[in-house]
């Protein structure tokens, strides 16, 4: 048996399974198995008010589990799927309400990853998959992130994702969109893809008190994330409202200052850092927080941060 079969027999079988996508790996388990459904929520650790995204190979599946699936959805599954979009939409009724947390909406997303779609595919039905780590900490962008944080788990080998965070995630209401998490697909693409076919429809950052992908902590590495924003000496660096043994020891993180490959090595990187030191110092430039391709990215930084620096004034 291939990992990929074994991968679909498991699911079957009601567990869940280590699941290679573009943006990170998935803890997946079918959403017809209400055991694989809460086992994913005992196996990370993370509370039911928090819903999972439902991953599909096909957009008949998607639709099958929406409600009211309008003109907006077609325009943006059309334009962005398979990849990193995930639409909330009005569920169907029929949907198991523990995957979205007995809210009446869900979160559909069709991966571009050839290994995601395979598993989905080849089982037949959707899998409800978040992202493969325990609750708030950082998400695993390789096979051994996830190996290591739940030793025993099935994984399947998809090697490194190629976006490396999450998926945006927005709600699409009739004449409104509003993104609740900001990701590489960016409301400029967003609003460029409405454009293009002549609808008139705003898109909001927003959010969601749903989504807790807003937490104000999340994504957090073992050692304590300070951003220091617009220096690089930390000398330079007011840090009296940082405790001093914090500071002893820091792993300085720099980052590539191209988006595409500062968020496709974030997570490696962060775990590389998160040992032998007392803190992970992350240089940034401010500039950034006015450019769309840098919002996922400083949304995923801001919560994983315990303290901010700026220059001593
Ligand atoms: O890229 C991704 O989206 C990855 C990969 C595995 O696909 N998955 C992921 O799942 O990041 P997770 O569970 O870690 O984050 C899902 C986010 C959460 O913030 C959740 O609240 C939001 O999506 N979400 C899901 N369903 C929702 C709903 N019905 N309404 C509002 N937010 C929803
Ligand atoms: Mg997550």
């Amino acid at each position: 048996m291939n990992q990929i079969e074994e991968a679909v027999q498991i699911l079957k079988s009601d567990g869940v399974v280590g699941m290679p996508t573009e943006t990170v790996y998935g803890l997946a388990a079918s959403i017809e198995s209400p055991v694989g459904i809460e086992l994913i929520f005992k196996t990370k650790e993370r509370p039911f008010f928090d819903p999972l995204i439902v991953h599909v190979s096909s957009l008949e599946q998607a639709k099958r589990y929406a409600k009211n699936w309008n003109s907006l959805c077609d325009l943006l599954t059309q334009t962005f799927w398979p990849g990193p979009l995930t639409i909330v939409v009005p569920k169907n009724d029929d949907l198991n309400p523990m995957i979205t947390s007995g809210l009446d909406s869900v979160g559909l997303r069709m991966p571009e990853h050839p290994q995601a779609l395979e598993i989905i595919s080849k089982l037949g039905h959707p899998v409800a998959a978040p992202s493969a780590n325990k609750f708030k900490k950082t998400s695993p962008t390789k096979k051994e992130h996830v190996q290591l944080e739940f030793p025993g788990l099935h994984v399947v080998e998809g090697g490194p994702c190629r976006i490396g965070i999450e998926s945006t995630v927005v709600g699409v209401f009739n004449h409104e969109i509003k993104i609740y998490r900001p990701g590489m697909i960016t409301k400029k693409q967003i609003e460029n893809a409405l454009k293009l076919n002549d609808f008139e429809v705003p898109v909001s950052m927003s959010e969601s008190p749903v989504a807790p992908g807003q937490l104000k902590h999340h994504y957090m590495p073992k050692l304590p994330v300070i951003l220091m924003y617009d220096l690089y000496d930390i000398k330079l660096a007011d840090t009296s409202h940082i405790p001093q043994e914090v500071m002893q020891n820091p792993n300085v993180l720099t980052l590539n200052s191209e988006p595409y490959m500062c968020a496709r090595e974030l997570y490696d990187k962060l775990r590389e850092c998160d040992q032998d030191a007392s803190c992970i110092l992350i240089p940034l430039e401010s500039a950034w927080s006015e450019l769309d391709e840098w919002a996922g990215i400083l949304n995923r930084l801001e919560k994983a941060a315990s303290f901010l620096t700026k220059k001593k004034s």
